[in-house]
């Protein structure tokens, strides 16, 4: 038994046709619709976690954010930022905010759009960039402030890819989650809040 797009219930064994009440069918393509819709709005979301690095979307603290900009404070503006992992853009709009052209890197293409609708409404379009990719296959090498609010198991190889791209000169601002061997030049906040400044 199938149903035809126009609505014809047909039995195929008994070759009996009848039809669906339309209200019937219409609830039948709402739901349908709306189950579709769902899934692709959910997919960027979770997928995150079935990477080999679980790495999920948990938006920075306001204070943390303030953290980050304290941290950010004594630094020349013509140094560019990226905030590895951008989520909603909060951090990227924050720094761009303060003077600083700022890019952000998401591979939620959701996140994506929404941080560049957020920067329009701040005013500050000109001065960030959204990436939708990945934030391993992303140079840091344009960059002198590097912000990254990951998780625990990341930070190791992390370190290794800013030792090897980063240039002299630059800072890195680890949020929540420290680099487990580099010596930290300082720390602002605490508990959660917390962010551990580099030099490189
Ligand atoms: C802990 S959230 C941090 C969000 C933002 N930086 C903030 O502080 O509000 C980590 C973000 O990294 C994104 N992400 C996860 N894996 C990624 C990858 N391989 N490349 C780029 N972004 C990734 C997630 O979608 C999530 O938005």
């Amino acid at each position: 038994m199938f149903l035809r797009m126009d609505g014809i219930l047909i039995d195929s064994e008994k070759k009996k046709v009848k039809s669906l009440n339309p209200a019937a069918l219409a609830i039948t393509y709402l739901t349908g619709g709306a189950a579709v819709c769902l899934t692709v709005v959910c997919i960027p979301f979770l997928s995150p976690a079935l990477r080999r690095i679980c790495l999920p979307y948990v938006p920075a603290t306001t204070k943390q954010v303030e953290n980050v900009l304290t941290a950010l404070s004594t630094r020349s503006r013509s140094g560019k930022c990226v905030d590895l992992g951008s989520g909603d853009g909060r951090i990227v709009v924050a720094a761009a905010r303060s003077g600083f052209i700022s890019h952000g890197v998401e591979i939620n293409p959701f996140l994506v759009l929404y941080s560049r609708i957020a920067a329009f409404k701040a005013g500050v379009s000109h001065l960030t960039k959204f990436y939708s990719c990945d934030l391993w296959k992303t140079s840091l090498m344009p960059y002198k402030n590097i912000i990254i609010f990951g998780v625990d198991e990341m930070m190791g190889e992390l370190e290794l890819k800013m030792a090897k791209e980063l240039k002299s000169g630059s800072q890195v601002i680890a949020c929540r989650f420290p680099l487990p061997n580099k010596t930290s030049s300082c720390t602002i906040g605490s508990g959660i809040n917390q962010v551990w400044i580099y030099n490189y």
